[in-house]
């Protein structure tokens, strides 16, 4: 166990090191590292899920949804779209440093804060939506208020059917909806909804394992073939949960296990189910679970010093409160893990994406193939994949 903690853990801090040299497009990150400008790899990018990716469609929703106001986005680029709301972090979160991977700025914009200007991006198979939810889950009845996963994919039926109207007609948008990157983020938010009586929690992990690939089967039906997961964060290590009276500051055992049974299912049954229902279908299970929990146990390997604590909040841990504009908020928030009670902060999130693109802690944290050979890989059987190469060869040529 030790070993394997300080190998993940080296693995880790040479994934942050690279992050920093290879080509993005992020000019200005907050963090004064200069990145390169490069093509974009995939011609478009969609985003579906909860708060690790949500970048600001619950700006446009009434409570109950959560909404991420100040001190959420402090550390954005002035000018950034949103900035200051919109993001439960202190700056770019998961969506933005994925799209950042394959040439983007950041995250496609939040589907809700689409100007018609964007919309013609949108429509035109370029650049993508961001349509997730801040505290939605895989079940309709988690997230009270919030866009349901369900609703997030029939968004993005919507957008496919006014794509095909334009004169791109349904063959080129099925063939620019094969090459673009489908990112989720789900599942942690759906083990609050968890009641006990009803049903044991193995039953109800099977039942979000199983409505979770029925979503991702209409997401293949209208055309992804390029699927990036990330699996449940280990939810009894979050600050606000140790901060609760029952554990008294330390991690949750049982709540992490929960979260475990559900990542191994989920690695099972999509295995079998795209080998079974879903022939041309890339994809990619991110452990943000063990990214995150080896951060927590190699604090001084990954270079980020404080791992329990929140950086935005009040109490026990800074997180027996939420994040607001009166909370107490951290000065050195590179250092820290955490945001606040639930979410990471930006330095977390740069180096959790390092670990899903970078062959040596990729081959660590993803599976069954790196996000890196998800974007990249030749799709057979699509015609696709042939400027695909070519613009990685410009790439090459210029790093
Ligand atoms: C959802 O939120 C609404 C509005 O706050 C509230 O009236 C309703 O009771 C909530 N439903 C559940 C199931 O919590
Ligand atoms: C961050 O700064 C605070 C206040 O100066 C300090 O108490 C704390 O130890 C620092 N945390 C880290 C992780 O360096």
């Amino acid at each position: 166990m030790k070993k394997r903690d300080t190998m993940a853990g080296a693995a880790l801090l040479a994934a942050a090191a690279v992050a920093f040299v290879v080509c993005s497009s992020a000019s200005a990150a907050g963090d004064g590292q200069t990145r390169r400008r490069c093509p974009a790899l995939l011609p478009a990018v969609y985003v579906f899920g909860d708060s690790l990716v949500d970048v600001g469609n619950n700006d446009f929703l009434p409570p109950p949804a959560p909404r991420a106001g100040f001190p959420c986005g402090i550390d954005l680029p002035r000018g950034t779209p949103g900035r200051r709301t919109g993001r439960f972090t202190n700056g770019y979160n998961l969506a933005d440093f994925i799209a950042q991977r394959v040439g983007f700025n950041m995250s496609p914009p939040a589907y809700l804060s689409l100007t018609p200007q964007v919309s013609l991006d949108l429509l035109s198979g370029r650049v993508g939506a961001n349509y997730a939810s801040g505290g939605s889950g895989i079940l309709d009845n988690t997230g009270n208020g919030t866009i349901t996963l369900r609703e997030q994919i029939k968004l993005f039926a919507n957008t496919k059917a006014s794509m095909t109207k334009t004169e791109l007609g349904h063959n080129r948008v099925n063939r620019l909806l094969s090459r673009s990157l489908f990112l989720i983020s789900t599942a942690g938010n759906d083990f609050s909804t968890f009641s006990h009586g009803k049903a044991t929690m193995s039953d109800y992990i099977a039942n979000l394992v199983s409505t979770y690939l029925k979503h991702i089967k209409i997401l293949y039906n209208l055309g992804a073939r390029r699927l990036g997961l990330l699996d449940a964060v280990p939810i009894g290590s979050l600050p606000g949960i140790r901060a609760s009276l029952v554990n008294d500051g330390a991690c949750d055992d049982v709540a992490n296990s929960f979260a475990q049974q559900f990542n191994a299912l989920l690695r099972l049954e999509m295995a079998s189910a795209t080998a079974a229902a879903m022939p041309g279908m890339e994809y990619s299970i991110a452990s943000i679970y063990n990214i995150i929990s080896d951060m927590i146990s190699n604090p001084p390997l990954d270079g980020l010093e404080e791992v329990a604590s929140a950086c935005c909040g009040g109490g026990k841990l800074n997180a027996e409160f939420i994040c607001s504009a009166t909370s107490n908020l951290c000065t050195n928030r590179s250092q820290y893990v955490f945001w606040d009670n639930v979410h990471e902060t930006q330095a977390a999130y740069r180096r959790a994406v390092a670990a899903m693109f970078d062959s040596t802690a990729a081959a660590m944290y993803t599976e069954p193939i790196s996000f890196h050979q998800l974007v990249t890989r030749k799709q057979v059987g699509l015609g696709a994949g042939i400027d695909l190469e070519h613009s990685l060869a410009d790439r090459a040529a210029e790093i």
